[in-house]
């Protein structure tokens, strides 16, 4: 990891290998561009074709303009400047992270375009530069020839931003975007080299770096505690399930938060069997527990004043001659009972026993992630997660938390007339609805098990992974939500409910 800076130098002064400064379209000049007085820097860009828009990035070499101290000035194009936000400078510096790399030395105004949010532009722009040149190569046999030569990224501000605000943004972006690198790294990582014992020593080494308490559940373990839906679904593989339980204590004796992620650790569908191109992607399953095991290892680092604890389900759903059958009956922990009538609708399974147990725990609220269903993919597209809840204000917290981070979501009814569609003639409750509303359906299935606790579901089947690179991400695991869930967990240090 490089080192991130701030300075209230001059930018023409600062002596980078590259000073990174915007443009706004027009072109207009974005912050530091006049101050580099040797030669008309919005002119050269202009003169290049370039208006300004996002994406429209110049370089322009140092031979000697008067009175700049770097080696050389990238201009960014960020689009209009009304629009900016801290999401922006994400993007902006996300695109051209990998050129940077390449530099010992960066410097940049960008977050000086985004008004009045300045730490959280701050914070967004270190977030872009490392998770922009995130790679997961661990595969590969030779190095792909990504060179990484960045010692340094030094933010520059004006005189009057306050420096200590300046240096806590920057590294609670440092923080959140290495933890998210890493939940990324969990997802791509293949089903056949993390089954759910592998998440859990993962999850019991990071828990030991950062400090956090820890207790991987065992499949003798969970039988005892009653976890017939994490057993039920992890019974046809070889691989043994287990709960990944993590604590941290920075809020006395307030009531904690409560996290949990789905994670199949491989989604075959079980004998409800998938396609083949349906289980193309499915190690990425895991991506909830995934991105709640990033949010607890950057709340470990930052150590916000909450209490936060996280039981974190991971099975493996395979076909086999052990595997649960189309019409069985799981009990719960707590005891409800559910119906298997398509044994590919697996997350809520594990969900559910995770659910109730964090339940017994009286959380001051629960949030959940998952990979849900493919029905929330068709809703709201591959970039929004679907939010579910029975609390108007923690729904509202959490779509404003992923607002301000770049992680949007879009609220989803619990339309009251669709529970019947669960109803099961046999059990307490069935795994499947219909086709239509699926999930609506599938968000009422996790209600059963909170009771009258303060609940979101987040159904992040479409953002957690995708098929196509973006600004600040390649091809596969994008670590969404990482970013939202510490946004809210970090608002809600020195709180109290009610
Ligand atoms: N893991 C899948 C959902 C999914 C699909 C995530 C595509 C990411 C991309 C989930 O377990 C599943 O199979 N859901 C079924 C539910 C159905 C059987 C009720 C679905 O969405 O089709
Ligand atoms: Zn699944
Ligand atoms: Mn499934």
């Amino acid at each position: 990891m490089p080192t991130f800076s701030f300075s209230t130098k001059n930018p023409a002064s600062v002596d980078a290998d590259v000073l990174v400064l915007p443009v706004f379209e027009g072109p207009q000049a974005g912050p530091g561009v006049k101050d580099v007085k040797g030669l008309d820097l919005l002119a050269v860009y202009g003169g290049a074709g370039h208006t300004g828009k996002s994406g429209e990035s110049l370089l322009v070499p140092n031979t000697g303009i008067e009175g700049l101290a770097s080696r050389a000035v990238l201009l960014l194009g960020v689009g209009g400047r009304a629009a900016a936000t801290p999401d922006t400078c994400r993007r902006a510096i996300g695109r051209v992270a990998p050129q940077l790399l390449k530099q010992a030395r960066v410097a940049t105004t960008l977050p000086q375009i985004a008004g009045r949010a300045a730490t959280d532009a701050i914070q967004a722009t270190v977030e872009g530069i490392v998770l922009g040149s995130y790679r997961f190569d661990r595969y590969k046999s030779s190095a792909n020839g990504q060179v990484r030569k960045l010692e340094d990224l030094t933010v520059i501000g004006p005189e009057r931003w306050d420096t200590r605000a300046a240096k806590a943004a920057l590294h609670r972006g440092e923080v959140i975007a290495e933890a998210q690198a890493w939940a990324r790294d969990l997802v791509n990582t293949p089903a056949l080299d993390l089954p759910p014992a592998a998440l859990g020593e993962a999850a019991r080494a990071m828990a030991k770096e950062v400090g956090l308490w820890c207790k991987v559940w065992t499949e003798a373990e969970l039988k005892k505690g009653g976890f017939g839906g994490i057993l039920g679904v992890g019974r046809g593989s070889v691989n043994p399930p287990r709960l990944i339980e993590l604590r941290y204590e920075g809020g006395g004796r307030a009531a904690p938060i409560a996290l949990t992620g789905k994670g199949i650790s491989f989604d075959s569908g079980g004998l409800s069997i998938k396609d083949a191109s349906g289980m193309e992607t499915m190690k990425c399953d895991m991506g909830g527990a995934a991105s709640i095991l990033g949010a607890m290892r950057a709340v470990g680092i930052l150590r916000p004043k909450v209490n936060v604890i996280a039981a974190i389900p991971s099975s493996e759903n395979m076909p086999s001659g052990s595997a649960i059958h189309p019409g069985d009956v799981l009990r719960h922990r707590g005891g409800k009972t559910s119906e298997v009538l398509n044994t590919d609708a697996e997350g809520r399974l594990v969900l559910a026993d995770a659910l109730a147990y964090l339940t017994e725990q009286g959380p001051r609220a629960i949030i959940d992630t998952a990979t849900l269903t493919g029905a929330c993919m068709v809703a709201l597209g591959e970039e929004l997660w679907g939010a579910f809840g029975n609390d108007r204000r923690l729904v509202r917290d959490i779509l404003e938390a992923g607002e301000a981070v770049g992680e949007p979501g879009w609220e989803l009814p619990l339309h009251e007339p669709y529970r019947k569609l669960i109803d099961s003639e046999i059990a307490d409750i069935k795994n499947i609805g219909k086709r239509w509303g699926g999930a609506i359906t599938a968000a009422m299935f996790l209600r059963e098990f909170v009771g009258d606790t303060p609940w979101v579901h987040l159904d992040i089947a479409g953002p957690a992974f995708t098929q196509k690179a973006g600004d600040y991400w390649p091809k596969g695991a994008t670590g969404v939500p990482v970013r939202a869930i510490v946004r809210y967990v970090l608002s809600q240090a020195g709180t109290r409910r009610r």
